[in-house]
């Protein structure tokens, strides 16, 4: 155990739920504190064990979790599909939470369910980090997504930021944006009418006083864009199937409209994508999705070892 750095006193043991949770100082404190962690592999977390119940798929966020907690010395246990679990049976959710803790030293969960991460939290005393709830949150991708900000541009303050697609399911998206309220920017919100961001998120940027507007044309963007962040229109919220089929190629961007956009843009995507960023744009200079998948690393390293108790700084 060490002695936290200013802003990072109330990690340890805390849970990672929503990003409305956190302060503009402690966000600054934690970025900090997980750039120490770049290429960091020390058993720091040897004996601890994490917990990782994933009721939905997951390609990034649960292997980047596993590693980060392998390169500290951690370990894990869990599922990566609730079939192969008691959930099949008909186990309820807190009863799984309250079992899984006996095992455990951390709890990771993905549920397809808003509230379930916030519920899992409810049930145990173990700290808990939501690895995304539905349409809601997504925070350790937001925590990512502000390192690669920071690490491309140098800054998280004085952007132009545009947000490309499915505005309405995206909790990328979501956690993003409202963390984005406690930092001074310009956001463009590009979406078809049918996936404008709803009204609660709405409500938040305006309360906060962030400066938006929104489109459903994608050159509607400011030619000197910062940022553009795009997401998959997300074909497993729709209740509806001929409303996604609408959607689904809503946009394409590729290098020819990075061209027009003006080119000093960093194009960032949460993965996975299906069809709305064009390959001939992963040798584009400014694209920064694989650099997102990267960070995810280093982030989760450092978001398990303060939720552990460790700090480096
Ligand atoms: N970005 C992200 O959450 O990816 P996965 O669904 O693969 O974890």
């Amino acid at each position: 155990m060490t002695t936290p750095a200013a802003g990072l006193e109330h990690f340890a043991g805390r849970d990672l739920i929503s990003m409305r949770d956190f302060r503009r100082e402690e966000l600054l404190a934690f970025l900090d504190e997980a750039t120490r962690y770049e290429g960091f592999s020390e058993p720091i977390l040897a004996g601890k064990v994490m917990g990782s119940l994933f009721f939905e798929p997951s390609t990034r966020t649960h292997l980047s979790f596993n590693s980060a907690m392998q390169r500290l010395g951690g370990s894990s246990i869990g599922f990566a599909d609730a079939k192969v679990s008691s959930t099949a049976k008909g186990e309820s959710l807190s009863d799984t939470i309250r079992v899984v803790e006996n095992y455990c030293d951390v709890v990771l969960i993905r549920h397809p369910r808003e509230g379930a991460a916030r519920l899992a939290a409810e049930s145990t005393s173990l700290p808990v980090i939501n690895a995304g709830d539905g349409t809601n949150q997504h925070p350790t991708q937001t925590l990512l997504d502000l390192y690669t900000i920071r690490q491309t541009r140098g800054r998280l303050d004085n952007l132009k930021i545009a947000f490309i697609g499915d505005l309405k399911y995206s909790r990328t998206v979501h956690s993003l944006i409202e963390t984005l309220t406690h930092f001074d920017n310009e956001l463009f919100l590009v979406s078809p009418t049918s996936l404008r961001m709803p009204a609660s998120f709405i409500d938040e940027l305006d309360d906060r006083g962030t400066v938006y507007t929104e489109d459903e044309d994608f050159f509607s963007i400011a030619s000197d864009v910062d940022i553009i962040y795009t997401t998959r229109i997300q074909q497993e919220r729709f209740p509806d199937p001929i409303e996604y089929e609408k959607v689904k190629n809503a946009y394409r961007i590729d290098r020819a409209a990075i061209e027009r956009i003006g080119g000093n843009v960093t194009l960032m995507h949460p993965l996975p994508r299906l069809n709305e960023i064009s390959t001939d744009l992963d040798d584009f200079p400014g694209s920064a999705y694989f650099d997102q998948a990267r960070n995810g690393v280093t982030v989760r390293k450092a978001v398990l070892s303060l939720l552990l108790g460790h700090t480096r700084g």
